[in-house]
């Protein structure tokens, strides 16, 4: 069988991805060929999703067209060390690998080898992800319409310049921390008016899950829906005037540029 979708590591990020690949129309299991280390979890990955694993990952470059490169970032020089005389213009490598730029990945896998660069973030392994999506310049539309056919199944997918992969990095790649401390946040604060722990848990995460669906539904502008839910001297309207008089929003923003900061320095 021909294999046409690679993988270079089968961890979470990897199994997400896979899971958002067979949602594809025509995909077939066999035509897709991981590399994996850990040979439990290659067995795993086979057992799971019926696909082809080997532990060598030269294999997947001499076969796949479209590999994904889901190692660990500091694995990456080593694993482009043993596949890059193996590539050609032919082979279409998408990076998930954080803080890998593509002037890097090019350094290491070759010229010629066409790259798409990606930053998802770990809601992809509830099929909520969020993608962004940078082609180098010798891939074309048509791999970045490849690559997005895949992710759209993980979630959403933006495609952007890579000098917004910082800003991106600390929106949504950390921000499911971020998003998750806030929760804790409310739970906490729920706790200390007496709820039980796990309803004020599920209180917190239901009413997060449910705004940013009512949201994405409404598609509605964020100042009005505030207003809207705060009436003048209501409940909401009293705990929106703490939050505002404690500066949430420069908390949120510091929080964003320190992570920002932190991306472009290990990026170096
Ligand atoms: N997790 C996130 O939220 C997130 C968000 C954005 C981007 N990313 C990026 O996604 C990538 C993957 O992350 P992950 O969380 O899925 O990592 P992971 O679960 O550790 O998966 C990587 C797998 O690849 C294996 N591996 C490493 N080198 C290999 C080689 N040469 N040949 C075959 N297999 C090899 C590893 O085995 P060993 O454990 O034995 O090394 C491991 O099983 C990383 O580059 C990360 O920066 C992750």
């Amino acid at each position: 069988m021909k294999t046409t979708l690679g993988f270079w590591g089968a961890g979470k990020m990897a199994e997400g991805i896979l899971a958002a690949a067979s949602l594809v129309k025509g995909f077939t299991p066999q035509s897709v060929l991981m590399a994996e280390k850990l040979p439990e979890r290659a067995k795993e990955m086979a057992r799971r999703y019926k696909v082809r694993t080997t532990d060598d990952v030269r294999a997947v470059a001499k076969s796949a067209s479209m590999i994904f490169l889901a190692v660990k970032p500091q694995d990456v020089a080593a694993l482009a060390a043993e596949v890059r005389p193996l590539l050609t213009a032919k082979t279409l490598v998408v990076s998930i690998a954080a803080g890998k730029s593509i002037a890097t990945l090019r350094r290491l896998f070759g010229r010629e080898v066409r790259l798409v660069r990606v930053m998802p973030n770990l809601a992809l392994r509830a099929k909520e992800g969020m993608c962004a999506i940078c082609p180098a310049a010798n891939a074309t539309a048509a791999d970045v319409r490849r690559v997005a056919a895949i992710l759209d199944g993980a979630g959403r997918t933006v495609v952007l310049k890579e000098r917004h992969f910082d800003a991106v990095t600390a929106l949504s790649g950390s921000g499911p921390a971020f998003f998750a401390y806030m929760e804790q946040a409310m739970a906490e604060g729920g706790r200390k008016l007496g709820l039980p722990a796990a309803a004020a848990r599920l209180l917190a995460e239901q009413t997060m899950l449910g705004t940013a669906a009512f949201l994405r539904q409404s598609q509605m502008d964020l100042t009005t829906f505030i207003a809207g839910v705060a009436t003048p001297g209501g409940t909401t309207a009293a705990g929106m005037d703490v939050m505002r008089a404690s500066d949430f929003g420069q908390v949120v923003a510091k929080t964003l540029k320190a992570a920002a900061a932190r991306s472009a320095e290990l990026g170096k």
